[in-house]
């Protein structure tokens, strides 16, 4: 569910003409929704309630400093992969005790950061940066609070390049290596063992590849026990996939029943890190028609966003709805809407029957919230589109448009004297 819906024949933002915001701020623009946000995260971390919890939103899904602000208001606790992160984590407010760090390549700075800063845990990934944290802490006088990220073998049955959780993944340590870690992390002085992390993938459409994870941690937590290991909070990750399509995800009400069920005889703080279901809907792409135009095979609508804007179409072949924003109400065509990049793989969608439209109309790229700015990039030197957020009838620039200036800032002409 989200709060863009068609009034009088044009798509509004809650309360505001989408027309009349890529009138006042240009197009690419990015525009975001409160009121979905807020739905969002209620809706997920209420699915919680009957446990304690806390709800680690995944600040790489849309890292926008009024997004980790809204959320944080409403008592979101965060989950980071870099000293970036952290950075906006921290800047927008969030409560260190509220943030725990992921990711195989935390480097030293990264670690002293958030030490210094004493965030919940460490999800470790390796017995390297398991030995490395403690190296940190020890100098800093400080004790690591950790998890390791176990990587339990279960195919989360998603796109190849966001499945986390299988053997052949970079991610966490099997479970042997894992008792091996625990061992180490109980005689390093700079750690304290505190939780089991895993994260399996992202997107997944089904319950089932989150209780077969959830199966081996809870076996693996028995032999934990046993060691002596004091595991006081279990981290689920992310993934719960979003209706893009025709997907059918579970609701996280349905997914909360299942694992508050599971954990009930777990005296533990659950914790769960999730991305794309809170943010992913909140967001569109808004794009303006730069010209149509036909080969003898294909018909294509080319629009002033790009793979720049939002890579997924071009990256995972991923789905994203696309509509006019005031529609014409014109015969459907094939086509594809394609970008101004100098790729073939730029592409927003492919053989898609979209109404037929004209330079200077509008197109609303929907489900683009999670995933869409945060993975954007300058490439073909085109500035970062702006961002919206949208409260009512309220309108925030959340991010200015990038400018030309703004592309080279960092640089040096290398003149020589
Ligand atoms: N926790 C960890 C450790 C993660 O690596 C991720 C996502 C999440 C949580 C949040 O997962 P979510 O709830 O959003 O599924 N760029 C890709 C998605 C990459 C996900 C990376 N990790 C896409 O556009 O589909």
């Amino acid at each position: 569910m989200h709060h863009f819906t068609y009034r009088d024949g044009e798509l509004y933002a809650e309360d505001v003409a989408v027309r009349d915001l890529a009138a006042e701020y240009g197009t690419p623009l990015y525009v975001y929704s409160t009121a979905t946000f807020r739905r969002h995260f209620q809706a997920f971390d209420s699915a919680f309630a009957d446990l304690p919890h806390m709800t680690c939103y995944s600040v790489k899904a849309n890292s926008n400093l009024c997004v980790l602000r809204l959320l944080s208001e409403l008592g979101a606790g965060m989950d980071i992969v870099s000293g970036g992160e952290l950075f906006r984590a921290l800047a927008a407010g969030v409560p260190a005790r509220k943030i725990v760090y992921s990711g195989v390549g935390k480097r030293a700075e990264e670690i002293r950061e958030a030490l210094l800063a004493d965030i919940l845990m460490f999800n470790v990934e390796s017995m390297d940066e398991l030995r490395r944290i403690n190296d940190i802490a020890l100098e800093l006088d400080k004790v690591a609070r950790i998890s390791l990220r176990i990587n339990p073998d279960v195919d989360p049955k998603t796109h190849p390049y966001i499945s986390t959780g299988m053997k052949n993944n970079k991610f966490g340590l099997d479970i042997k290596q894992s008792l091996e870690g625990y061992e180490l992390a109980l005689k390093l002085p700079g750690i304290e063992p505190v939780g089991i992390d895993c994260h399996i993938g992202s997107q997944l459409t089904s319950i089932d590849p989150f209780l077969e994870a959830l199966h081996r941690i809870k076996d693996f937590n028995q032999k934990l026990k046993t060691m002596g290991v004091d595991v006081r909070f279990l981290d689920l990750g992310g993934g719960l996939g979003i209706t893009y399509d025709q997907e059918e995800p579970p609701h996280p009400k349905d997914f909360g029943q299942i694992l508050v069920r599971e954990l009930q005889d777990m005296d533990v703080t659950l914790i769960l890190e999730p991305g794309r279901v809170i943010a992913g809907n909140t967001g569109i792409l808004v794009t303006e028609v730069v010209y149509t135009k036909s080969t003898e095979t294909k018909h294509f609508v080319i629009v002033d966003a790009a793979m720049n804007d939002l890579v997924r179409p071009s990256l995972y072949q991923s789905h994203h709805t696309i509509a006019e924003v005031r529609p014409q109400g014109r015969s459907t065509r094939n086509v594809d809407v394609v970008g101004p990049i100098c790729e073939s793989g730029d592409f927003l969608a492919r053989d898609r029957d979209l109404p037929e439209v004209r330079s200077g109309e509008l197109l609303a790229i929907f489900s683009a919230g999670a995933y869409g700015f945060t993975m954007s990039s300058q490439y073909n030197s085109r500035p970062r589109a702006a961002e919206i957020l949208v409260d009512g009838s309220q309108v925030m620039l959340a991010r200015k448009r990038e400018t030309y200036n703004d592309l080279v800032a960092l640089e040096r002409q290398c003149l020589k004297e």
